[in-house]
């Protein structure tokens, strides 16, 4: 009936009330996949939460919904350019439909570790990327680190032959599908939230992630062990539609911008140190880690780095030859 009707959206409300948003706050739902703690973006998010609700009390409100609890990243671009969820940081990997030229920051042993990354972003081609998509209605704000990957299965990888018909998760991307099937491996794209029950049931043996992710989803314990490539990297970008951006008003779109800038400088410096935090909370919870030798390394640079040939019309070779020199 309109009575129930009415109740029920009348309760709706005022659970969604129930945080701290006020009337005439501008409200802004940062959707994400991660952990909030012990994890560098969900410390990020949660930082920005915090300071936006303090500092931009009465005029926005930001609520913070981690852990995929209200999308997963193969939906959440689609929500903003909806307008149903005004921020979020998904991994570069997840613009493959809108953008190409982040397509390098997939490359298998392209960046040598997260500062190089940091200084490729902050190049002049790095910063044009964030508004490399507003033709598609989608604007960035700032490049989020995460860290390094690492590779995982349900046996010893050591060497990249040992990952020859494996079927590995990816994340939805053409560079990594190629990278896996480089190694003779099946790649599977499947979102983060599916990530450990595919594991656990075998729908897929391995997997590559960051420390931060392999902890804070536990995959380390449905897996043989992790094995220490730091063959890529996992980074983010926090991300806005251009029709929400361009409706807010010029005093609140600088403060938001402002604070979105410290809090990146913040926890950009950090994530390093939360991601070596997580890799020793997986040893101490009795997951196993392998290193490489040299040679061992070189066996997987070999393997994968010829992938670069496939998508280095997409990413331009002037960009491969500047990350490289940064590498340098
Ligand atoms: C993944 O899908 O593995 C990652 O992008 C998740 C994340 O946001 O770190």
């Amino acid at each position: 009936t309109a009575a129930a009707a009415l109740a029920l959206s009348v309760s709706a409300s005022a659970v969604f009330a129930a945080g701290a948003c006020d009337d005439g706050e501008i409200v802004i739902k940062f959707s994400h996949v991660t952990n909030s703690d012990k994890h560098p973006k969900g410390i990020a998010a949660s930082l920005l939460e915090k300071r936006v609700n303090e500092e931009m009390n009465g005029k926005v409100c930001l609520e913070v919904f981690p852990n995929s609890t209200l999308y997963n990243d193969n939906q959440v671009l689609e929500a903003m350019l909806q307008g149903d969820v005004q921020l979020a940081a998904p991994s570069l990997s997840k613009f493959e439909q809108f953008t190409k030229k982040f397509r390098i920051f997939d490359l298998p042993f392209m960046f040598k570790n997260i500062d190089a990354v940091d200084e490729f972003q902050n190049s002049e081609t790095g910063q044009a990327m964030k508004e490399s998509m507003t033709r598609r209605g989608l604007l960035g704000l700032a490049f989020w680190h995460n860290g390094m990957k690492q590779m995982s299965a349900n046996k010893p990888l050591e060497l990249p032959t040992d990952a020859a018909g494996l079927k590995f998760r990816v994340q939805n991307s053409e560079v990594l599908k190629a990278q896996m099937a480089a190694l003779g491996g099946s790649p599977q794209p499947m979102a983060f939230s599916e990530v450990y029950g595919a594991l656990q049931t075998g729908v897929v043996d391995g997997q590559e992630n960051t420390w931060s992710n392999i902890y804070g989803k536990k995959f380390f314990e449905v897996q043989d062990g992790v094995t220490e490539t730091n063959h890529g990297i996992i980074d983010y970008l926090v991300v806005t539609s251009t029709d929400f951006w361009d409706s807010l008003p010029d005093d609140v779109r600088d403060q938001l911008g402002t604070i979105i800038a410290e809090v990146t400088a913040v926890r950009n410096a950090e994530s390093t140190a939360v991601n070596a935090a997580a890799k020793q909370s997986v040893i101490e919870a009795g997951g196993t880690v392998r290193a490489l030798d040299d040679a061992q390394r070189t066996a997987w640079v070999e393997a994968m780095k010829p992938v670069w040939e496939q998508f280095k019309g997409d990413v331009g070779e002037d960009n491969i030859a500047a990350a490289q020199a940064i590498n340098a």
